[in-house]
């Protein structure tokens, strides 16, 4: 890897392109999930420029880089003008950070409401099952319980007297989503903000994923529930910028009504013979470039962009929604209220599974969702403005991928691997079993470097890029018949498969 002499710099470049050609199309309206793209032009051109200025300015020392201050607090005033807050509003004294991206909001989002709370031996937090997973990394991170309450199986939402039921003298949190990543639908905020407050506990509203359009839908006349800061209760809310503000990845912004509710999501160590050491943020050094390559994207795009951005999503979600309506044995699993569309089979010939990689293999790139507690398995797609203008190549894609998706029938895992999945439990799971299984599934087989073209050096022997398979099918059904935390023991030693050194 490390070049004997360095290697000139379209060399460079050249490989990384190679490399990049074994993934996702980021852009061009096929890929549902990972990426948002508004497809706008120039704007790549415009963050990667921003990105390099302050690739190497250091969000360690605010003081010393008063730059990034000044970025990072347009962005948290940016976002909380858009979410309820700001002179004027229902929620003046806001104030906020930035962080890296959703998981770590949330995950600050419960140290700070823990750490209010330190005469509370035993924290515990309140969360809808349909809440995202950084829920469940945060409470681990930080070894708080979580207290999950269920949804409805018709509206995907959880009911408010739940959340009231479910909070003990030892809840730190409340939260809920607006939207949910897995369904796109917006829990009732004021409801289970009412109950938190009742309780004398913060409620945290998880915007991570749709924050940003919301409100432009609903501006749009799309009718959006009151969600944000502007509710009683909502003590603490959280919008990725590396989703719907269409910035490049690393950039979320979480919100508090006020200072003294962020107080506890500092840290500060002054007992070592170093630099005295204040972080806000997970990270202690942080770069400038996600920072400013977000600021770059909320200057450029504007108000009037992001309104144009949010109509142009909004009539994908409808067209796409038809599509899905127009294929027998297909429903969706709910009527899309945000910028998601979620579907499942009604009918058990149409493998879901199946049907995600018949769409791949047509390009279009869908998000399986495996079965949880009553809720069946499901597709999703993140839609985002780039799909605007290809919606109408959806629909026949989709009837074509059903058909052959009939026609290929359900996965049958033979029944040795069934018995192996509904049977195993995670402590039984040995690295030969692993390996066994991997091999059978064509997991963690490594395929060949792409060609780097005829300028750059082949690759070294053993250089090798590790891949899942094309058709992931089986391995869904594998998962989708195991208990989840068997599933989470596949998935890490599925994964740990892929993250080998490339020697
Ligand atoms: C609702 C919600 N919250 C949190 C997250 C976590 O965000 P990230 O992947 O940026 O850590 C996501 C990601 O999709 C999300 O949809």
């Amino acid at each position: 890897m490390i070049d004997e002499k360095g290697l000139p710099a379209d060399e460079v470049l050249a490989e990384i392109r190679a490399l990049r050609a074994l993934d996702r199309p980021t852009h061009g309206g096929r890929l549902f999930a990972y990426v948002y793209d508004p497809a706008v032009p120039g704007l790549d051109e415009l963050t990667a420029a921003a990105h390099a200025q302050s690739a190497h300015v250091n969000g360690l020392d605010p003081t010393a880089f008063p730059s990034l201050l000044a970025m990072e607090n347009a962005l948290v005033a940016a976002a909380a003008r858009l979410l309820g807050g700001g002179p004027g509003s229902a929620a003046p004294d806001v104030v906020g950070s930035v962080t890296s991206g959703g998981t770590e909001s949330l995950i600050l989002a419960v140290k700070a409401a823990r750490d209010a709370r330190p005469e509370i031996t035993a924290p515990r937090i309140v969360v809808p099952v349909s809440a995202h997973a950084a829920f469940a990394k945060a409470a681990h991170l930080l070894r708080v319980t979580v207290d999950t309450v269920g949804v409805d199986p018709e509206t995907l939402r959880p009911a408010p007297a739940d959340v009231a039921a479910a909070i003990r003298p030892e809840t730190v949190l409340v939260a809920c989503s607006a939207p949910s990543y897995a369904h796109g639908v917006v829990d009732p905020v004021a409801e289970i903000a009412a109950v938190a407050a009742a309780a004398g506990v913060r409620c945290h509203v998880d915007a991570c994923f749709g924050g940003w359009t919301l409100p432009y839908l609903r501006r749009l006349g799309v009718p959006v529930p009151p969600f944000d800061l502007s509710v009683d209760g909502v003590t603490s809310i959280s919008v990725d910028l590396h989703k719907y503000a269409y910035a490049p990845k690393g950039v979320s912004v979480l919100l508090h009504r006020d200072a003294s509710l962020r107080a506890a999501q500092y840290f500060a160590y002054a007992d070592w013979p170093g630099y005295t050491m204040v972080n806000p943020v997970l990270a202690s050094t942080r770069s400038g470039g996600p920072i400013a390559a977000a600021y770059a994207t909320l200057r450029h795009l504007g108000d009037a962009g992001y309104l144009r951005l949010a109509a142009a999503t909004r009539d994908a979600v409808t067209a796409l929604a038809g599509a899905v309506r127009d294929v027998d044995g297909l429903r969706l699993m709910a009527e899309p209220e945000s910028t998601v569309v979620c579907f499942t089979a009604t009918d058990p010939d149409l493998d879901l599974f199946v049907l995600v990689d018949e769409l791949t293999a047509r390009g279009w790139h869908t998000q399986p969702q495996l079965r949880h507690a009553d809720l069946p398995r499901s597709v999703h797609l993140t839609v985002t403005a780039s799909v605007a203008p290809r919606v109408a190549e959806f629909g026949p894609a989709l009837a074509d991928a059903v058909a052959a998706a009939r026609a290929a029938g359900p996965v049958r895992l033979p029944p040795e691997l069934l018995a192996l999945a509904t049977s195993l439990t995670p402590q039984a799971l040995t690295p030969d079993v692993v390996a066994g299984l991997a091999a059978g599934l064509g997991l963690g087989a490594a395929t060949p470097a792409p060609s780097l073209g005829a300028e750059t050096p082949a690759p070294g022997p053993g250089e090798v890029v590790a891949a899942a398979p094309e058709r992931m099918a089986v391995v869904n059904t594998l998962l989708d018949a195991a208990p989840p935390a068997l599933r989470e023991r596949l998935l890490v030693e599925f994964v740990s498969l892929l993250q080998r050194p490339a020697w």
